[in-house]
């Protein structure tokens, strides 16, 4: 948890970016004193609410009481997939935050193979080199002005954002079954976005994403919307409705904060509900995203954002090398990523909970599948209501001999029958301190752990769901501190029960 210090850094950043200044002199002083009465009454109200917070983005959120499981309907038409070049990526970016956040949309999009533009509030500055080919090529959205926006906190900004998904749609680009929206620093994963909506039929009208992790967030905003930093999906059928609508939604919902609570609530007016995928995320949290990555539901990840919010996920890495060390083991084996596997080692009392692409937990002491499955509370909310999570979480301890023993990815490597193996080291610089206890003894004597799995057929997502078991392999490198584990499917009556 960062000290007092780092959170305050952090709310500062969370203010909305300010809306750019207009040309005239005129238009200059009137934004200045609306920059002035919005301080003023952002002060005012925040020290009225202290639990409401501003999202440092254009996103908005949503979500819905109705059983995800029941209105799924799979999509099984053989040579009829969606494959990626279905899908229009809409990106709300601004000319004066590309050159700082491309590098996140660098890490997933695909030039010439992902289609899509960053939709810019202008023409971006000429810096001599152009426009940077390994980004999406932009587009500068139409002028805002004649809406209605009337919310005290929020920025306009979230107008131009909430009106790229009909400004794609009437681009009339062919073979597009789905509209996905995005900011600047979500983080896509492609494969597994095109796996989650194939099982959709994008001739019906669907809305899919996710909801924010904070319970204030879904208060203030909505637990009925796809928010927009996680991304959200828009079929076909459903944009062509909703651009008829949108215009008139905006100047009807302008007090609503954000693009993505304004998009959010013009479906309620069409009357199709948020189906939720838990392979988006939000992430509208501070502090360590560890516990939240490292216990992901049974489902591809989709989606990452807020990453410039939380620590890099790697220590000794900064945040862009951290996803590209993540990207490296997605790139081998895309439905696996982040996948949670457990078992015990009973001859040792271990407890082990793998990660895939991420991170190995060894606890040398007995620990219920319950609490290895449920995601430790290494993170906060980013307001006052600090552990207010829309899931279950468990604390961290400060006490050595309570915490696991945490081992990050390393290298990833095809063997020679097409498995993936992936090895995870304790990272070099471990400053905390050890437990001194004899269980942890032999614990501490383990380098690393070597991990074995058959790449992860996509279609184990359209099924039931059951987490992969983990099978411990007693093998020559143990005696050097080497554990070597393989993954698979589990048999039948296969249960990871403490022993
Ligand atoms: C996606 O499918 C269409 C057919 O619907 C096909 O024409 C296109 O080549 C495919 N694209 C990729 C990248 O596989
Ligand atoms: C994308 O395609 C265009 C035209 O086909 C080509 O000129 C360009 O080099 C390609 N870019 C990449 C990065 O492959
Ligand atoms: C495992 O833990 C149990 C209960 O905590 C204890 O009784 C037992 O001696 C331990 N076994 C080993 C091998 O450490
Ligand atoms: C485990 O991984 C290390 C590093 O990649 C490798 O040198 C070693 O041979 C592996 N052990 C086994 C049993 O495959």
């Amino acid at each position: 948890m960062p000290p007092d210090s780092a959170v305050a850094k952090t709310w500062k950043g969370l203010l909305p970016p300010p809306a750019k200044p207009p040309p005239s002199a005129i238009n200059f002083m009137r934004t200045l004193l609306a920059i002035c009465i919005f301080l003023v009454f952002s002060l005012c109200y925040l020290s009225m609410f202290p639990t409401v917070r501003l999202r440092p983005n254009f996103s908005d959120s949503g979500h819905n009481l109705i059983n995800v499981s029941q209105e799924r309907r799979r999509f099984t038409a053989g040579d009829d997939q969606t494959n990626i070049s279905h899908i229009l990526f809409g990106i709300g970016g601004s000319s004066d935050t590309w050159g700082r956040r491309r590098h996140y949309c660098e890490l997933w999009w695909k030039p010439n193979v992902t289609r899509g533009y960053v939709w810019l509030d202008e023409k971006p500055s000429d810096s001599g080199k152009g426009w940077p080919e390994t980004s999406p090529p932009y587009r500068i959205s139409e002028d805002t002005t004649r809406f209605k926006y009337t919310n005290w906190i929020g920025s306009r900004s979230a107008i131009r954002i909430a009106r790229i998904v009909k400004e794609s749609f009437e681009l009339g680009l062919e073979n597009v079954r789905w509209f996905v929206m995005g900011d600047d620093d979500t983080v896509f994963f492609t494969e597994n976005l095109v796996n989650v909506l194939n099982r959709y039929d994008h001739n019906q009208m669907y809305y899919i994403g996710a909801v924010s992790e904070s319970v204030d967030q879904a208060l203030v905003h909505s637990y009925t919307m796809g928010y927009g930093g996680a991304g959200f999906a828009i079929s076909y059928p459903l944009a062509a409705e909703l651009v008829t609508l949108l215009d008139g939604c905006i100047d009807r919902y302008a007090a609503a904060y954000g693009s993505d609570h304004k998009i959010g609530s013009c479906m309620s007016e069409i009357g199709v509900p948020l189906t939720k995928e838990l392979g988006f995320h939000q992430m509208d949290i501070r502090g360590s995203a560890f516990g939240l990555l490292s216990a992901h539901p049974l489902a591809p990840l989709v989606s990452m954002h807020h990453l410039d919010y939380v620590q890099p996920l790697f220590p000794g890495r900064n945040r862009v090398n951290s996803m590209k060390k993540l990207f490296q083991a997605y790139g081998r084996d895309p439905s696996r990523t982040l996948q949670q596997s457990f078992f015990y080692d009973p001859t040792r009392n271990w407890s082990v909970s793998i990660a895939w692409g991420y991170n190995v937990q060894l606890y040398p002491f007995p620990m219920t599948a319950r609490d290895l499955r449920t995601p430790l509370q290494t993170f906060l909310t980013w307001s006052w209501n600090r552990k207010a999570f829309t899931f279950n979480t468990r604390s961290t301890s400060m006490k050595p001999c309570l915490r696991p023993i945490i081992f990050y990815l390393d290298r990833v490597e095809k063997t020679e029958n097409g498995d993936t193996m992936t090895t995870y080291t304790r990272p070099r610089l471990d400053i905390r301190r050890r437990c001194d206890r004899d269980n942890f003894a032999a614990a501490h004597s383990v380098v690393g752990f070597n991990v074995t799995a058959p790449v992860l057929d996509p279609l184990v997502f359209h099924k039931a769901p059951r987490r992969q078991c983990a099978e411990l392999l007693n093998g020559p490198d143990e005696a050097a501190g080497l554990v070597h584990i393989r993954l698979r499917g589990c048999k039948p009556r296969e249960s990871v029960t403490l022993p």
